[in-house]
This record gives C-alpha cells, sequence and structure tokens, in this order.
C-alpha cells in the first residue's frame, strides 16, 4: 500500500492503482469521457487532467498510476482552464442538440459543459455533418455527436469479444463503423449504447419516446438466466420504455446481455394473454379473475370430495419467484392437504446437481461468481457459457484479456471458442474419451 494525497484528503491505496482510480475510491470525482472501469485506460479525452506536485505538466489521471507521497490536486484554474478548452475543442463538432437528444439528462458532455460553462466557442471550423446510420436492427449511431472516446470499439472487442465496431477512417472524417461500413451485424447486446457518455450511439426501440426526467427507474432481477442481473427499468405511464445496466449495481455491476436489455416487449404484446379464459361449450372464453378463480376452487373441490387430496397435485416453475413457489407449496399442504409437489426445474438443473452430488460428493457447485477471474489455465469443456450464461461468461473473456490461457474443447465454434487461446475441436460426443485421455496422461507422466 501507498500514501497520497487528493485535494488535501490522505489516501492509502494499493501500488499500481491509477490516480483517476484511486479519487473514485475515495469518491472524489475527477471529469472523464474515455474511462471505463472494465476497459485498459485509452487516453483519448484528456478532461481527467490533474495537477501533480512538483510536476510541471498537468497529466491525465486514467493512465497515471500513483506512487508514494503524490500530491494531487484536481480543480486548480490551471486544471479547470485546460478542461474548459477540451470542451471547446469537442463542442466543434459536436451539435449540442440536446433538445433533440434521448441521452439529454444523463450525459457527461452535457453535464461537463454545464458545469465549467463552455458553450461559447473561440474556436471556428467547418462542424461535422454527417447523417445518422440507422440501417441496423436495434442499435443507432450519430457520428455528429460521438467524442470519439473509443469507449463502445474497446467494450465491444475487450470486454465483449465480438469486435464489430471500429474507428473507421482518418480526420475529422474519423467515425464508428463495422469494417467497410457494412451495416451492423453483431450480438447486439447493447453493451456500447449503455456506454457512450453522449448520445451519439443510441436505442431504436428508445428513440424519442421519452425525456429521462419523465421516467420512473426501477431496479429488478433479470429472470432470464441463472446469473441474475440487475436490471433497471425505465417506465413511462405505465409501460417500460427501456432496460440497462447500472454501473457498480448488482452482481453484475453494469454488464447486460441481448436477452436482459430488449426481452421486455413481450410485456405490453398485443398477442399476450391478459385475461383468464374458461372453457365453455368447448369454446375458452375471456372470464374476470374472481370468475376464474371461482371455478378453479370449485373444481378443486369437487375432485377433492370425489377421488381425496392426493388425487391433486402442483408443478411449480423455475421462472417463478422463490416466494410464489413457497406460497404454491403453503397452498397445497394446508389448503389442499396434498404433499403431491413437485418443480419443473427437476427436468434440466435437477439432473445436473444429482450427478454433481454424486460424482463429487458436494451439494451445492463451488463455482464463484468472479471465477475464473484469478485462474491462470481455464479448461472448458463442450459448454456455451457466454450463451448460456452471458454475463458470467464474460469472466472467461477478461481472464484471457488478463492473461490465463483459456482452452476450449468443442465441436461447435462458440463465442468462447473464438475467444480462446486454443481451440480444441474434438468430434460431437467425445469429451468423455477427451478427459479420459488428459487423465490418462496426467497420471503416466506423474503430472499430478
Ligand atoms: S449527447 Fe449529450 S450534450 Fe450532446 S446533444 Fe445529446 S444530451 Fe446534449
Ligand atoms: S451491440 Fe454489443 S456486440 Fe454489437 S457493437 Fe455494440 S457492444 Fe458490440
Ligand atoms: S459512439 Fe459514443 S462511445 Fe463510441 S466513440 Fe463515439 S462517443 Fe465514444
Ligand atoms: S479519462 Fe483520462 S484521458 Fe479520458
Amino acid at each position: 500500500m501507498i500514501n497520497i494525497k487528493i485535494d488535501g484528503k490522505t489516501l492509502k491505496v494499493k501500488e499500481g492503482t491509477t490516480i483517476l482510480n484511486a479519487a473514485l475510491q475515495a469518491g472524489i470525482y475527477i471529469p472523464n469521457l474515455c474511462y471505463d472501469r472494465r476497459l485498459k485506460p485509452f487516453g483519448a479525452c484528456r478532461l481527467c487532467i490533474v495537477e501533480i506536485a512538483g510536476q510541471k505538466k498537468l497529466l491525465p489521471s486514467c493512465s497515471t498510476p500513483a506512487t508514494e507521497g503524490m500530491e494531487i490536486r484536481t480543480e486548480t484554474p490551471d486544471v479547470i482552464k485546460a478542461r474548459t478548452t477540451v470542451l471547446e475543442l469537442l463542442l466543434i463538432h459536436h451539435p449540442l442538440d440536446c433538445p433533440v437528444c434521448d441521452k439529454a439528462g444523463e450525459c457527461t458532455l452535457q453535464d461537463l459543459v454545464f458545469k465549467y460553462g463552455a458553450s461559447s466557442n473561440r474556436f471556428e471550423a467547418k462542424r461535422k455533418s454527417e447523417p445518422e446510420r440507422l440501417d441496423a436492427p436495434i442499435v443507432e449511431y450519430n457520428p455528429n455527436r460521438c467524442v470519439l472516446c473509443g469507449k463502445c470499439v474497446r467494450i465491444c472487442l475487450d470486454h465483449q469479444g465480438v469486435g464489430a465496431i471500429s474507428f473507421i477512417d482518418k480526420g475529422i472524417k474519423t467515425t464508428i463503423s463495422p469494417a467497410f461500413h457494412e451495416p451492423l451485424d453483431c450480438e447486439f447486446c447493447g453493451q456500447c449504447i449503455d456506454i457512450c457518455p453522449v448520445g451519439a450511439l443510441g436505442s431504436k426501440h428508445y428513440r424519442h419516446s421519452s425525456r429521462t426526467w419523465y421516467m420512473d427507474e426501477k431496479m429488478i432481477i433479470c429472470p432470464f438466466c441463472g446469473c441474475g442481473c440487475s436490471t433497471n427499468l425505465s417506465i413511462r405511464e405505465g409501460k417500460i420504455i427501456r432496460a440497462r445496466g447500472i454501473e457498480g449495481i448488482g452482481i453484475n455491476k453494469g454488464d447486460l446481455c441481448s436477452r436482459g436489455r430488449y426481452g421486455f416487449d413481450y410485456i405490453a404484446s398485443e398477442n399476450r394473454l391478459k385475461n383468464p379464459l374458461i372453457r365453455k361449450d368447448g369454446e375458452l372464453v375471456p372470464a374476470s379473475w374472481d370468475e376464474a378463480i371461482k371455478t378453479v376452487a370449485k373444481r378443486l373441490q369437487e375432485i377433492k370430495d370425489k377421488y381425496g387430496a392426493f388425487s391433486i397435485g402442483a408443478i411449480g416453475s423455475q421462472r417463478c419467484t422463490l416466494e410464489d413457489n413457497f406460497m404454491l407449496q403453503r397452498f397445497m399442504r394446508e389448503v389442499i392437504r396434498s404433499d403431491n409437489l413437485d418443480s419443473a426445474s427437476r427436468f434440466g438443473y435437477a439432473k445436473a446437481q444429482t450427478a454433481f452430488e454424486w460424482a463429487f460428493g458436494l451439494e451445492s457447485l463451488p463455482i464463484k461468481w468472479n471465477s475464473p477471474l484469478e485462474a491462470d489455465y481455464i479448461l472448458v469443456m463442450e459448454s456455451d457459457i457466454t450463451s448460456t450464461m452471458p454475463v458470467w461468461g464474460l469472466n472467461f473473456i477478461m481472464a484471457k484479456n488478463n492473461g490465463a490461457t483459456l482452452i476450449v474443447a468443442d465441436s461447435r465454434e462458440t463465442k468462447l471458442a473464438r475467444n480462446s487461446t486454443n481451440h480444441l475441436k474434438i468430434k460431437p460426443s467425445t469429451g468423455l474419451a477427451f478427459l479420459g485421455s488428459l487423465a490418462y496422461v496426467i497420471y503416466e507422466e506423474g503430472l499430478y
């Protein structure tokens, strides 16, 4: 640990911590546009500059490691002057069209311009005036608002392991695009939209559907897979209009996959069953909840009277909450007085759980959310984790990017296989033989 001072506050931080990370850990905000906790420093925006005692130049805090005894000041007159100049330069091209921009109200550039008052400009140049790109199914891009911070490019390649977009062209023409200006064709996770600090990347579903300050925000747990990502829903007049991750919140700490981000439209779908239906004379007829509940209660009573309580059973669902399933078992045991209870999960993970208990004698999986971030070698056998648990799957890509060797033995070209150090393309269903051979070599060569 080393000792540093930021704005007069004494801090103890791990050696190698950047000044920006040290400040954020201590709750001190340093303006930034191209920094993100999940990405390596990029040094593109120069807004995070700070003054360091004994240094002639202002230095970018996102890429400067703190050293023992360092004294840092984040808001001196020189720092403010330099930041205001950077903002002026950005505003040569940025249109500040906040009245028609979906990002207004939660835009870092808007906040910084407001804070540093850089809306007038000493520089003159022909303003960028490129058409919006609306040719992709979900993601839209406004090149005029883009501040070229590169966060979208880096989250897509380094964190998502996709690499669908990059910087294209040069100078004033520089833009973000798939290769050869092709339409975007990717996994549409939407991570680039969330990470964009301005309104350059947006979601077509959400486009012009509400000003940010008119929406109610509600945090839920995404129901689509076992990751259990915290998802922030924005609701306008009772309708969900967007879902996003919030930096640092939940087990996912802000990451979301395409299912969690876009899989909510069925809730307001016209095709969704919204009323109970009761079969009358062979036809399903819409009914009120009151009528439906009375009908079910009457039929259950009739069956119980005629055949006994044990002729009635119930199957809970793994899609329901724990509380829902708990109420179902209480209803069955205390009202119906039957123990005939089962769960739909018996057909899925319960079998895997039993096999695991049988093989290793453990009742719960010893896998932690942070695995395998600290591992040096990772072997993935015939498993498409980035598809079954997309956000947890990102850990494998991060571990590989941090230097781990990732070996994927799979007959398929999975996303993890594409991001692996070695893809062992075994024949389908030969995983057991592969593991047996591996065990044989380990045993024969005394590698255990
Ligand atoms: S990106 Fe931000 S600053 Fe730019 S127009 Fe949109 S809200 Fe305004
Ligand atoms: S939506 Fe996801 S995969 Fe597509 S470009 Fe953005 S970050 Fe990359
Ligand atoms: S689109 Fe957004 S995230 Fe990507 S470079 Fe431009 S401003 Fe940065
Ligand atoms: S955040 Fe440091 S240069 Fe952009």
